[in-house]
């Protein structure tokens, strides 16, 4: 059995996904299980990288982790030729220039969501990886949820008949930053840094809808700011360009309808932070972050309208929950050991940039759907 390092380059570490759930729940993690064990019996074995702007803060991880890898300088990163992957988990608008320049030192690409800020920059990058012939992937670790995994389960075995519609509820509050700090970064609120719930969440949906449900064919939104001033991470007060909902509809192949409400100014009341139900005409189930409830045409009650009367059925007790049936794992590691794996062997890999360009284009439609008050057209997307 024998041991092969893969070196990771990872940028943004400092940051609050490339610290928590990159290199701490994922790449880290994979080390304290002994590496990736590959189908020949070899296990692969991750190195990062670590690459930050921050020298003190940079230095400060790597001591913390053990790890003697790191520098400030992406460039001298990038010049090593044992580096095999690069990784890039910084602001969304740092992210097309360091994946260009990683793409053609010929580094294979694993990449953060949105992976640009527009559609052309997006296929841009698909284009350029595909005629570098270097691997590439996109996060969408939604995918690998158990929660969602057991809703793609039911999908998958016939559960819901014609599926007619999804409801999908996100958000939660995030702090205005005055009497409590906002629990997200200030960018996230600022159009001109990236920042926005459209471009932030609809790339999610796009590939949950895409691949648990049926490709999405049209989008509505309707965007709005409800917090119109927040405090930043200095204390200083500044006005928020960016949207903090989208209340968007999306028809998807074969006359379904998903609609799906995204907040950052919404209170919970909810099991997860994000739930969505799906009707069909054989059953229906609610599918959050961990679990899944279901209820089969067959144990269906028969409400009938009256609001003289208090409610006569406790309606949440109908439902059924989905077994787990198997060790669900943190769903970016997950995503990570499969790509790791795709790039050591060549295996199947599904979720690539042109995957990522299509949640870009989602979004890039989504806003100027909100824009222009109509709804738009999904057209497919390939790299010309
Ligand atoms: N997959 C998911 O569920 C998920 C969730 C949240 C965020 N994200 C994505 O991850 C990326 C990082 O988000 P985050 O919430 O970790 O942000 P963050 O602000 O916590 O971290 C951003 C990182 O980028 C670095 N950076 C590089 N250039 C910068 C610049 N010019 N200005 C400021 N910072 C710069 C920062 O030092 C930091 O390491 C974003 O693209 C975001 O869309 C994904």
């Amino acid at each position: 059995m024998a041991r092969r390092t893969i070196s990771v380059i990872m940028n943004g570490v400092t940051g609050r996904m490339g610290y928590r759930q990159h290199l701490v729940r994922s790449i880290l993690a994979i080390r304290e299980q002994g590496g990736v064990v590959l189908d020949d019996g070899d296990v692969l074995w991750p190195e990062p990288v670590l690459v930050g702007r921050d020298e003190t803060r940079v230095r400060a991880i790597a001591e913390r982790h053990g790890l003697e890898r790191w520098t400030t300088s992406l460039a001298e990163a990038l010049a090593d030729p044992e580096a095999e992957v690069y990784f890039d988990a910084q602001v969304t608008q740092a992210r097309e220039k360091a994946l260009r320049a990683a793409i053609e030192a010929g580094k294979h690409i694993y990449t953060e969501k949105p992976t640009a800020e527009s559609l052309d920059a997006a296929l841009g990058l698909a284009r350029l990886a595909r005629e570098a012939g270097v691997c590439n992937g996109a996060v969408q670790d939604k995918l690998f949820l158990p929660g969602l995994m057991k809703l793609k389960r039911l999908v998958d075995s016939g559960f819901f008949g014609r599926i007619l519609s999804v409801r999908g509820e996100f958000g939660y509050w995030v702090f205005e930053g005055h009497w409590q700090q906002a629990q997200r970064p200030s960018w996230n609120y600022r159009a001109e840094d990236g920042g926005g719930m459209v471009l932030d969440m609809f790339p999610h949906w796009r590939y949950v809808l895409d691949h648990i449900i049926a490709p999405v064919r049209s989008v509505y939104a309707h965007t709005t700011t409800h917090i119109p001033e927040r405090v930043d991470e200095q204390g200083r007060a500044y006005p928020a360009t960016a949207d903090d909902a989208a209340y968007g509809i999306f028809e998807l192949e074969g006359g379904i309808v998903a609609q799906i409400n995204s907040s950052w100014a919404v209170r919970v009341d909810r099991d997860e932070l994000v739930e969505f139900q799906v009707d069909g005409t054989e059953g229906s189930a609610v599918a959050g972050l961990r679990n899944c409830r279901f209820q089969h045409r067959a144990a269906t009650p028969k409400p009938v309208w009256n609001p003289d009367l208090p409610a006569t059925e406790a309606f949440r007790e109908q439902w059924q929950t989905v077994p787990d049936n198997a060790d669900f794992d943190n769903g970016f590691k997950t995503q990570w050991e499969l790509f790791l794996r795709h790039v050591a062997t060549g295996s199947e890999y599904h979720w690539d940039l042109l995957e990522g360009a299509k949640g870009v284009q989602l979004a890039e439609l989504g806003l100027r759907s909100a824009r222009e008050g109509r709804r738009l057209d999904v057209p497919e997307l390939e790299i010309r």
